[in-house]
């Protein structure tokens, strides 16, 4: 038995086959205690496959098996201390980690499951020099640049990204590249790598505790042209990482569709299979959205000790996504730590933030995407003096930048608004003091927010109270104390006048509960606001379930659908909202018909035109400027009177819409 161990051991580190046998091995053991004809197949499955004649006489030798349950555990033995014989500085950090665990699996349950989870996870240990925890991160202009970031293990150093244009079939692609960028590096020393919570200890063996340094890794692609598809692969001659692939912005302001997700938040194994259930259905369900948005919370350890496992997994487990798609993402407060994690992970820090007082670099950004201005924005430092200022003067700068731009997104952790559990922290009153007005000022539109856990809608709100008369073609649900406290779902919101702000629940395990109508009353006073349950327009509750959000940005409308990811990973949809912006919304009643006939006059029209139909519709007007921008929208039954008083002389476009029919008419407003 040892002679063969010793022998086998030989042949691993002379033969650089050496991870086809394990593949053969692992298919061998899939048949543990099976028959002899199972057997025999294995043995002419060996002999067909392409390893040298030399292991294959030593595999056959090895792996003698009958149907005799000493002969396996003999087996099990000698795979232990081969896996136990290998040396951790050879391989990446995450592939050792999987391999400690399934050595530790198998140690205790001796079962076929957990040597073939061993076997797998021999074949898949990565070489020291291979790039891991790669992310693809918008970076200024997504119509033209595209940043990368990745890591290393210590000491390895000579990264670049290689760019080719189109979809690239295999490596041949990447021969002559169309663009390389070298990455510029730098060294991570002694980042905690994990904590009691995470459990490495009794899955792996791991210590908590323990130190690893790494090789950040980042490269900034520019030049790229528009509405491209580009493939890419970062690394270095012969540590190549998977072939990613990413489109950039079309130059116009043609809509574009992005996830938006919060607070994920996982610190041990079970968790992280929550969230990336949640994303990998969203990804499955959404594979052509142009980008990803994350508002905090990406791990859940933080501080001095934070945990960079938990980083590890919240790239591990879909690293896919994060190679396919650019990412947006902002801090948390679990994101924070003098050790800059979430800095090292994301290629976002060219994008122009004043850092005077900012602990984490790269987390105030801005971009434009479509019609749209998004601006990332990291509260993690509101308790230093100036620093909301700085927030305050950085937005004005973004604004006047992108003065015609339609539609003007924030994107943060700490809520500004919320009605759960960090309601009545003195945080969120510092910032919506200091931020609320600006927002104002700047006529945000829409406000993505993380923190808190559940799911709420909030506006629009403007001078710290609910614009009147904003919302229309809401439904009216049930009410429930924990579900939905308001009864409300969908609508469409009117922003003219006000910001939405909009929470989504957690994508991952973590829920906190809402609070009622009276217990925001009884802390109006100590928060500064008042009516503050009655800012809460939308569907607004906690179903216990992890969510992602999918919003389409056009010109006209963002249409926000919510779906709901249950724990057997089907995806059911939770709510349904849109965001318009137009001098007014008139509400109306609803019968049900489609358009068959109607009339519009007078032409041209002065302050009111007349619709009038045959039979009884419900039917939606719309009226369109002749840069397309929707400028009027309203319900209407039968014969309705639209006041197009505030829009100025013109040529537009006014659009009948009832149920699939739809007609268009173009008029003057003289
Ligand atoms: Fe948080």
């Amino acid at each position: 038995m040892k002679m063969r161990y010793y022998s086998f051991l030989a042949f691993y580190k002379f033969n650089k086959n050496i991870l086809k046998l394990i593949l053969v091995i692992s298919q061998v053991f899939l048949f543990i205690g099976g028959a002899n004809g199972q057997i025999n197949k294995l043995n002419t499955e060996l002999n067909q496959s392409t390893i040298s004649t030399n292991l294959k006489y030593n595999l056959t030798n090895y792996l003698h098996f009958t149907s005799n349950s000493e002969t396996t555990l003999l087996n099990i033995d000698s795979l232990l201390t081969f896996a136990n014989s290998l040396s951790e500085e050879d391989y990446t950090v995450p592939s050792w980690t999987l391999l400690k665990m399934a050595v530790t699996s198998l140690t205790s349950q001796r079962n076929s499951n957990s040597t073939v989870a061993l076997l797998n996870t021999l074949n898949s240990l990565k070489n020291k020099e291979m790039p891991y925890n790669i992310v693809c991160s918008i970076n200024g202009a997504p119509t033209s640049r595209m940043g990368f970031a990745w890591f290393t293990n210590a000491g390895v150093n000579g990264g670049k990204v290689e760019i080719v244009q189109g979809s690239a079939i295999d490596s041949l692609a990447f021969e002559t590249p169309d663009f390389t960028f070298n990455a510029k590096i730098d060294s991570v020393k002694n980042l905690n790598y994990n904590l009691p919570l995470n459990g490495l200890l009794g899955l792996a063996g791991i210590a908590d505790s323990t130190k690893h340094s790494y090789t950040e890794n980042k490269a900034l692609a520019t030049g790229l042209a528009p509405n491209t598809i580009y493939s890419y692969r970062v690394g270095k001659d012969n540590a190549w990482s998977k072939t990613g692939t990413f489109k950039t912005a079309k130059d116009n302001t043609d809509s574009f569709s992005f996830i938006y997700i919060t607070d994920p938040q996982a610190n041990a194994i079970a968790q992280f299979d929550v969230a990336q259930k949640t994303t990998n259905v969203a990804n499955s369900m959404f594979p052509n959205v142009n980008f990803w948005l994350c508002c905090g919370d990406l791990v859940n350890s933080t501080g001095v000790n934070n945990s960079e496992w938990e980083y590890e997994q919240f790239f591990q487990t879909q690293q896919d996504i994060f190679l396919n798609k650019p990412w947006a993402v902002v801090t948390g407060n679990h994101d924070v730590s003098p050790n800059k994690n979430i800095t090292h992970h994301f290629n976002t820090e060219n994008t122009g933030f004043d850092l005077k007082n900012s602990t984490v670099p790269g987390s105030i950004y801005s971009f434009v995407y479509g019609d749209a201005l998004f601006m990332a924005i990291s509260f993690e430092n509101y308790g230093k003096s100036g620093h909301l200022d700085s927030i305050a003067n950085w937005m004005r700068r973004q604004v006047s930048a992108h003065p015609t731009t339609k539609w003007r997104i924030a994107f943060y952790h700490r809520s500004v608004y919320t009605g759960s559990t960090h309601q009545n922290n003195m945080d969120g009153k510092i910032i919506r003091d200091a931020l609320a007005p600006v927002f104002d000022e700047l006529h945000i539109d829409l406000a993505l927010q993380g923190h808190d856990h559940i799911y709420e809608i909030i506006g629009p709100i403007k001078n710290k109270t609910l614009t009147k008369n904003a919302v229309i073609k809401q439904v009216s649900v049930s009410f429930d104390e924990r579900y939905n406290l308001t009864g409300k779902s969908g609508g469409i919101f009117n922003v003219e006048n006000g910001t939405m702000y909009f929470l989504n629940n957690s994508s991952g395990y973590k829920k906190y509960q809402p609070h009622s109508e009276y217990q925001m009353d009884t802390i109006e006073t100590k928060i500064g606001l008042s009516n503050y349950f009655g800012m809460f327009n939308g569907r607004f509750g906690q179903d216990g379930i992890p969510t992602f959000s999918n919003i389409t940005v056009s010109t006209d409308t963002i249409d926000v659908k919510t779906y709901e990811v249950n724990t057997l990973g089907i995806s059911s949809l939770y709510d349904n909202f849109k965001i318009v912006k137009m001098t007014d919304v008139v509400d109306s009643i609803d019968p049900k018909e489609t358009v068959k006939s109607m009339s519009f006059y007078p032409i041209p029209v002065k302050d009111y035109a007349y619709v009038n139909f045959k039979d009884p519709i419900d039917a939606d007007v719309e009226v369109y400027s002749l840069k397309g921008t929707l400028v009027k929208l309203q319900h209407l039954n039968g014969s309705s009177q639209i006041n197009l008083k505030n829009l100025s002389k013109g040529v537009y476009t006014l659009k009948i819409v009832s149920g699939s029919s739809n007609y268009k008419i173009k008029f003057i407003k003289d």
